[in-house]
This record gives structure tokens, sequence and C-alpha cells, in this order.
């Protein structure tokens, strides 16, 4: 017989001993399992035995084969048990930490603003961005010849309104078209909040942004007056800024508010401005005209309605001195919030 089963079963035992890697094991099952291995020249040799060696062949390559693959099964559960408690995690080493990302410095400014006047009552409301000229201008008593509604001081899109033959929708220039549409649905009493964005092709600089972020208000009953506008900015202004703020109203004009005003606060008191008034926001009493524009009857509601800036609120509130710095999104500038 050309195998010498014995032999062939010593040198398995010894050859498997020594097997210390996985490579080494899958050279072991090569050896002798393998296409090319001696199990199969084994079997091949089987075709010129007579038939007793073929019973002898058989069985002792049926044997090896045995020894074999119960050595590959015990190794190679040894070496992968080794290899896995050799990468282990050393659970003790202090963590690298993950840092948690937050909302975006204006998000909280906006919510914050939000949240005083949602504890006073009011409502906040979402409106379009995309809006018709009625809602941004007309219905604002906004006229065709004022300069806001000139083409290079608003985005007109490439989209007509639907509303009205042959004018262009546009981007928003302002929250207060807010009131507008609010007013077309809803029946007075009602105070309600107004937050967004806003857009106006202005060049960017320190300063100015083509889209920033404003805060609108309207209420709206039978009896509203002006002093109850100041007490309820006041109130807020303390809120947000701290009760050491100073606030100035100073009369100005918008086509929707009559009287109207600008509310201007002592920035050197709140130590981080060089000037010493800052325009904080837009107010005033609900223009009659707009009523009109809404189909209120006339003479039966008063109201008073403002508009303030997000961004103008958070860089007066933080010391921040350029808009742009808000929106490059530089990590080192937004985790400082
Ligand atoms: N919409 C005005 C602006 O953008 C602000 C404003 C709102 C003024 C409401 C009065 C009343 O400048």
């Amino acid at each position: 017989m050309p195998w010498n089963f014995d032999d062939l079963q010593n040198q398995v035992n010894q050859e498997a001993a020594g097997v210390d890697s996985l490579q080494a094991l899958e050279a072991f099952r090569l050896k002798y399992l393998g296409k090319k291995g001696i199990v199969a020249a084994i079997f091949a040799s089987l075709g010129s035995a007579d038939g007793q060696q073929k019973a002898a062949l058989g069985k002792g390559a049926n044997d090896l084969r045995g020894c074999v693959e119960q050595w590959m099964a015990r190794k190679s559960e040894q070496l992968t048990h080794a290899q896995a408690s050799g990468e282990r995690v050393d659970i003790s080493l202090p963590a690298t930490g993950q840092s948690m990302g937050h909302t975006h410095i204006l998000t909280q400014t906006m919510e914050e603003i939000v949240a005083i006047f949602e504890h006073m009552g009011f409502v906040t409301v979402e409106t379009p961005e995309i809006e018709t000229e009625f809602h941004n201008f007309t219905g604002l008593n906004i006229s065709l010849e004022h300069p806001s509604r000139d083409a290079f001081d608003t985005f007109y899109l490439d989209a007509p309104d639907p509303s009205a033959r042959g004018r262009q929708l546009l981007l928003r220039s302002h929250t207060s078209p807010g009131q507008v549409r609010i007013m077309k649905q809803h029946k007075p009493p009602m105070a309600v909040i107004v937050p967004g964005r806003v857009y106006r092709p202005d060049a960017v600089d320190a300063s100015h942004s083509f889209m920033f972020h404003q805060v609108e208000g309207l209420l709206v009953d039978q009896q509203v007056q002006f002093s109850e506008l100041k007490g309820l900015l006041t109130e807020f202004c303390r809120r947000f800024f701290g009760p050491k703020v100073m606030m100035r109203f100073r009369p100005h004009f918008f086509p929707f508010t009559e009287p109207s005003a600008e509310v201007d606060i002592n920035a050197e008191i709140l130590g981080i401005q060089r000037k010493k008034w800052l325009e904080i926001l837009g107010c005033g009493m609900v223009n009659p005209k707009v009523f009109e524009a809404v189909g209120y009857p006339q003479g039966k509601y008063k109201g008073f309605a403002f508009g303030m800036g997000v961004e103008r609120m958070a860089m007066l509130k933080y010391g921040i001195n350029d808009i742009r710095l808000f929106y490059e999104n530089d990590v080192r500038f937004l985790k400082q919030f």
C-alpha cells in the first residue's frame, strides 16, 4: 500500500499542534483537504487498487479526513478566541467625547423672542415667504410709487401672481404681509406673532444681508391704545435685554401704521456698542387703511403692530459686530452660544 496511515496520522497530529495562526491553519487544511491535497490523492489512487486495498484505502482516507476536520474545528476556535482577546477594548481609557450639536444662535434668539410674547398671550403663526404684491405692499397701504416696490428693492420672482393679472410673485421684504393674511382670515380680537425670513436685494456687508429674520407682532381689538403698545414693548425689552435697559420711542413713518414710531435702546447700558442709541424695531397703531384692505368694518377695530430684526437683537444682546458671522457656519463662532 503506497500510504502508511499510522505515519500520516502522526504527521497530522504533529503539524496541527504546531499551527499558531489562522494563515497556518489554512495552509494545513489545503495540504490535507485541498483539491490537490493528500486525502484527494488517496481517493484518486482508488481506481488502480484491488478490492481489499480499496476498502482499506477508503477507510484510511476517511479517517484521516475526520482527524484533520477535528483539528480544524479545535484550532480555529482557539485561534479566533486568541485574536479576539488580543484586540480587547480597554474600557478604563477616558472617552474621546462626542460634541453635542445645538440650535443656531438665530433660532435660539427667535425662539426666545417668541417665547416672551407667548407668555404674554400671543399666538405664533407662520406665513409664506413667497408673497403677492397685495400682501407685501398694497394691502399694507404701500403705494405703487413707494420706493420699496421698485424692482431694485424687492426680489420679484419669474412667476405670475395667480391672484392678480399681469403681476408677479415676490420674496417678502418684511413679515408685515403676515398681518394682512391673518386679518383676512380671522376676526378680532387677536394677538399674533409672525417670525420668519425676509429678503431684500441689499449688497452684503457687516450690517446688511439679502436675507434676514424678523418677528412681527399684531394685536387687534375694539379698544387698543398706543400706551399699551409702549407698555408691552417696554416689558419685552426688559425681559430680553435685562431690567437695566433704557428705551426711546422716536416718531417715524410707516404707511401701514399711524402714528408710527421706531424704538431705540440705550446700547451703552448694555456695554456693547459705541453709539448711544440703537434702533431695534418699528411699530405703531394699525392704519385704518389696512383694516379697510382686509375687509373689516370701518371704525370698528383698533390695533397695534410691531416688527423687529432678529439678527439685530442677537447682535446687541451678545455683542456680535458682523451679520455675516450668522451665515458662514463657522463652528468656532456657533459653538459660543
Ligand atoms: N415692516 C417694518 C419693516 O420691515 C417694521 C414694522 C412692522 C413697522 C410693523 C411697523 C409695524 O421695517
